[in-house]
């Protein structure tokens, strides 16, 4: 199959593209603009891979898009503007990426008759959910200029199934984890700053509940909606461990051989949602998805490999 995967330099995307390449299966084009987000270090693992192209362009220029679209079999979408703190303080770069980016995406896999389109989306699109789990049909109700964004490129994916007939599906995941997060995201920005010596912001009470999945585990799901999704749908990848930040934090403190006199505590994060929580009975009773990677093992690994690869994350200001 040949793939094209936006956002491949990134987090995710880039343990998406290190897994297909690693197997090599698959040709893989990964289209990434190389934001503060996108490091071609990510990628460095795999970058002599036959059957592998790397572009450098904007998923918002048609132009690039246009010229790089055409033979691909399918597109795997994870290119966006993804850090929620960012979008309060300057929404414009969402709306343009992961509204306008999507949609010129949509546009270019129509037009080339790419026979398949996974749109990579987010549990955040729901808002937050007091106690119980969302199904796919809860209706959206975004808090975050970052969730509004992806509500509206999920919208738009949707749209182009039901106006196209175009083979359209959609994932939504919890929280991930794993090796090459951007250190702004909680797990690496506090994992770096403790073993540099550092304090680390908890945001309010530390009550807010998030489930973390290991990114292993999300591209695993990924490849099996890419590979065996029906046309239309929407999966949840969850079914990680659900805790509270102050839990999470207590876990990253001990690894870390830290305590919790090197946390601040801060200010609530403005529209900070209390809880997310998927229900993934359907990608597990279709798909025959199951995690993988127990959460306390993973954790563990996650550290030690941050622990390993300080040049990887020292230079990055935002820690
Ligand atoms: N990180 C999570 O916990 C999580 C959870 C659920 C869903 N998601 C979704 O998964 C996807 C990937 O998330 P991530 O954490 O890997 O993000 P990331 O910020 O680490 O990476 C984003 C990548 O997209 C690229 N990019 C940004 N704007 C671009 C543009 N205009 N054109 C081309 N490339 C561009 C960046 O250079 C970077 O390589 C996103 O769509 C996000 O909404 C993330």
């Amino acid at each position: 199959m040949r793939i094209l995967v936006t956002g491949g330099a990134g987090f995710i995307g880039s343990q998406f593209v290190r897994g297909l390449l690693t197997r090599g299966t698959d040709q893989v084009t990964v289209l990434d603009a190389l934001t503060y987000a996108g490091n071609p270090a990510n990628l460095a693992p795999v970058a002599d891979r036959p059957g592998y192209t790397f572009v450098h362009g904007d998923i918002r220029d048609a132009g690039t898009v246009d010229e790089v679209m055409p033979g691909h079999d399918a597109v795997v979408h994870f290119a966006a503007e993804s850090h929620v703190d960012r979008s309060i303080t300057g929404a414009a770069p969402f709306v343009s990426t992961n509204v306008l980016g999507t949609q010129v995406l949509l546009d270019a896999a129509h037009r080339h008759g790419v026979a398949r389109f996974v749109h990579i989306s987010t549990d955040e699109v729901y808002g937050s959910i007091d106690e119980g789990a969302w199904t796919e049909s809860q209706p959206l109700a975004p808090s975050s200029p970052y969730s509004a964004s992806k509500a509206g490129a999920d919208l738009l994916a949707l749209a182009y199934h039901r106006t196209h007939g175009m083979d359209v599906v959609i994932t939504r995941c919890s929280n991930n984890y794993g090796p090459y997060q951007y250190p702004e995201k909680l797990i690496p920005l506090f994992v770096t700053r403790l073993l540099d010596g550092g304090r680390v912001p908890l945001y309010g009470d530390g009550g807010h509940i998030r489930e973390w999945l290991h990114v292993e585990d999300h591209c695993r799901g990924v490849e099996l909606v890419l590979h065996k999704g029906r046309p239309g749908e929407i999966y949840h990848i969850g079914g990680g461990t659900e805790l509270t930040n102050r839990e999470l934090v207590d876990r990253l403190l001990a690894a870390c051989g830290a305590d919790w006199s090197r946390v601040d505590h801060v200010a609530d994060r403005k529209g900070h949602d209390r809880r997310y929580a998927l229900c993934s009975d359907k990608i597990r009773d279709e798909l025959g998805f199951v995690p993988q990677v127990d959460f306390e093992t993973g954790l563990a690994q996650t550290v030690a490999w941050y622990a390993e690869h300080r040049e990887w994350w020292s230079r990055h200001a935002d820690r």
